[in-house]
């Protein structure tokens, strides 16, 4: 398990469409798991997908218990999710101040679906399958995103509501205080 280098918005690797991963429970994608499990645990991410740190894979994990990042965030499950697929549940959308590890420093005020439908595959091939809402809904649709080589200040709706986190310490206080 290593905790690895982090690719920044820029970089071409993050707006690459993944692709599936084809054999579940090989050595190395459990290496590839582990590594991002290290790296998203050492930056306090609430998630990370693989083209984060490189790999052109549908691989993501999440998970949220006592994040610094998101102090009073609800809690999520940690979870491997792989080749994901979301059905959206309802048109209703919540409003957050978003971060991300590849964007560091920075917030985007960012709508998302408030209730989705997720699937996908763990580790070893085995199917999951979740309804969710709220934080862990935005949680996945930013990791989804990722995958697709979509980044959050693209899904920022009004730019100016886009800034360090820095200058905007009082409103993220504020929002996750809710
Ligand atoms: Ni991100």
């Amino acid at each position: 398990m290593t905790a690895k280098t982090i690719c920044k918005i820029g970089n071409d690797l993050l707006i690459k469409v993944s692709q599936p991963v084809i054999q579940f429970d090989t050595p190395t994608l459990h290496k590839l798991i582990a590594d991002m499990l290290t790296t998203m645990q050492a930056t306090h991410g609430a998630g990370l997908a693989a083209p984060q740190i490189g790999i052109n894979l549908q691989v993501m994990v999440f998970g949220v218990d006592n994040n610094p990042r998101y102090p009073t965030a609800e809690k999520v499950p940690q979870t491997v999710l792989i080749n994901p697929d979301i059905k959206i549940l309802s048109q209703e959308k919540t409003y957050l101040w978003e971060g991300c590890l590849s964007v560091p420093g920075l917030r985007g005020l960012v709508p998302r679906f408030k209730h989705i439908y997720y699937c996908g595959y763990d580790v070893k091939g085995n199917f999951i399958e979740r309804e969710v809402s709220d934080f862990h809904a935005r949680v996945v649709q930013h990791e989804y995103d990722h995958l697709n080589g979509i980044l959050m200040p693209q899904r920022v709706a009004d730019m100016r509501q886009f800034g360090f986190e820095s200058e905007l310490k009082e409103k993220i206080a504020a929002d996750y205080e809710k």
